[in-house]
């Protein structure tokens, strides 16, 4: 309804059933209003219709048939890693991959006020997140003799912030037409008679649509044709949390593309059976994750003869996925399902304006529900300290704390293969933290290569 007057988009909204949110207008700021009206001239009211309908449907998910899925584990099989490690690095050298980010989520987890991207990360200098991958990018695209293209999905509350702050870090060496940045999609949230709820008068509560809408978002940015005017092939996906993230993996790719998968993804066993991962699995004989909450207390804690947890692989949320498999997925809109997230929502009333928090819903597509459209699919396991070391949650397990560790364990390794053992402590941790900065040496036989001296173990270690 774009050009639409105010009264136009008014009758519209009240047509779809939503006249209660103009009863606390008055009291709106002129900037929430002039936000509120843009919200609703710009709303889906086809697919809210569908939203709602899916809201009085919902019952109990139906039970579905889980199986674990076949997987391959890298280093199982050096000579199919070393093949599968060539294609990837053709592919790349060829210019065929672009790396993309999901980094519209709202970190609430973690209590951090800003882009999570922007979160301080490595174990001594504090680097972001956001460095990080650009340091790996900057560092595969060196090795590679091309210009990597890096795709960043943000979401309206932090797409400014993470704009302004690649530029005042002048984009971290990498070439400005290197980077790309977009904002996925926000949807209302609901109460439970399918009324959008308010957060402020003029104000609705509005949230990002899942991470399954970042490939809608490829699409609609332009960001797809772009890709196939370039050449692009294969996307490789990742998560803003996980700093340990390998980047273009070519191993993952190469495995991707030879076995014709439409789309690939990365686990590492469960650490145990309560470890709150999506699991990567066969559902009803297609591919898939199901969510931590989503698994039985049986499907959690089974075990196969060997006695290993029969629903082990976790998923690390690193895909492969082909250009033209998102193109199908997003042709005439996004095709994956929503899923209903009910929470307590810090809404008002909307009669009059007091605060009334409200069982809500907010609707959200998940990208690794496209796996189940996959022909083929490939399902790589990886060694969890080389590869998985996210910032999720504030103390604890997947916290900034462990996160720095594990890198720090990391780097000791790949010094130790250096021939440089560093000191450690009698729980067998390294005395000292350690960094190493992906533009020196991103992987072990990087650094042997360097052929540094021993470094100076007294103090915190950085090589940068
Ligand atoms: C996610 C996966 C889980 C997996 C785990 C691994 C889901 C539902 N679950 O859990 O299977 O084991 O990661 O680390 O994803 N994001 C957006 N836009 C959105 C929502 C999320 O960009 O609308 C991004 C976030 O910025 C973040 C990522 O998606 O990078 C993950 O989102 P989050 O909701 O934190 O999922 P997890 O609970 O960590």
């Amino acid at each position: 309804m774009s050009g639409a007057t105010e009264a136009e988009i008014r009758t519209r909204a009240e047509e779809a059933g939503q006249g209660h949110l103009f009863r606390t207008l008055e009291q709106a700021t002129a900037a929430d209003r002039r936000l509120f009206f843009g919200d609703l001239a710009g709303m889906d009211w086809g697919l809210i219709a569908r939203l709602r309908d899916l809201l009085r449907s919902s019952g109990e998910p139906a039970a579905v048939e889980l199986e674990p899925a076949p997987s391959v584990k890298k280093g199982a099989d050096p000579a199919a890693d070393a093949a599968a490690r060539a294609r990837g690095e053709e592919l790349l050298a060829a210019g065929k991959v672009a790396v993309f980010v999901v980094a519209g989520g709202q970190g609430s987890r973690l209590g951090y006020d800003g882009p999570k991207g922007l979160y301080p990360a490595t174990p001594v200098r504090g680097r972001s997140l956001f460095e990080v991958f650009a340091a790996k990018i900057l560092a595969c695209s060196r090795r590679h003799g091309v210009a990597l293209p890096w795709y960043l999905m943000t979401s309206r509350a932090n797409h400014e912030a993470t704009v302004a702050y690649f530029a005042e870090n002048a984009n971290f060496c990498l070439a400005p037409n290197q980077l790309r940045f977009f904002s996925q999609d926000m949807l209302p949230a609901m109460d439970e008679e399918g009324r959008f709820l308010l957060e402020a008068p003029g104000r609705l509560f509005m949230s990002p649509n899942g991470h399954g809408g970042s490939l809608l978002a490829l699409a609609t940015s332009g960001a797809l044709a772009e890709m196939k005017a370039l050449g692009i092939e294969q996307i490789f996906y990742f998560q803003v949390d996980n700093p340990l993230a390998v980047i273009a993996d070519p191993v993952f790719l190469g495995h991707h593309d030879l076995a014709g998968a439409e789309m690939s993804t990365k686990v590492v066993a469960k650490r145990d059976a309560g470890e709150k991962v999506g699991v990567v699995g066969l559902v009803g004989g297609r591919y898939g994750v199901i969510e931590y909450s989503d698994l039985s207390e049986a499907e959690r804690t089974s075990r196969d003869q060997t006695g290993r947890l029969r629903f082990r692989d976790g998923n690390i949320a690193i895909h492969a996925i082909r250009r033209d498999f998102v193109e199908e997925l997003t042709r005439g809109g996004l095709d994956l399902p929503f899923h209903l997230a009910r929470k307590s929502i810090p809404a008002i009333c909307p009669e009059t304006a007091e605060p009334r928090p409200t069982k809500g819903v907010k609707f959200e597509t998940f990208v690794f529900d496209a796996l189940a459209r996959c022909r083929s699919s490939v399902v790589l396991e990886v060694d969890r300290a080389e590869e998985f070391a996210p910032i999720k949650n504030a103390e604890g397990e997947d916290s900034p704390a462990s996160s720095r560790a594990a890198q720090t364990e990391l780097f000791a390794r790949w010094l130790a293969s250096a021939g440089h053992p560093v000191p450690r402590d009698e729980d067998g941790r390294s005395r000292v933290a350690i960094e190493i900065d992906p533009r020196f040496a991103d992987s072990a036989e990087a650094l042997r290569a360097r052929g540094i001296g021993a470094p100076d173990f007294g103090t915190d270690v950085v090589l940068e």
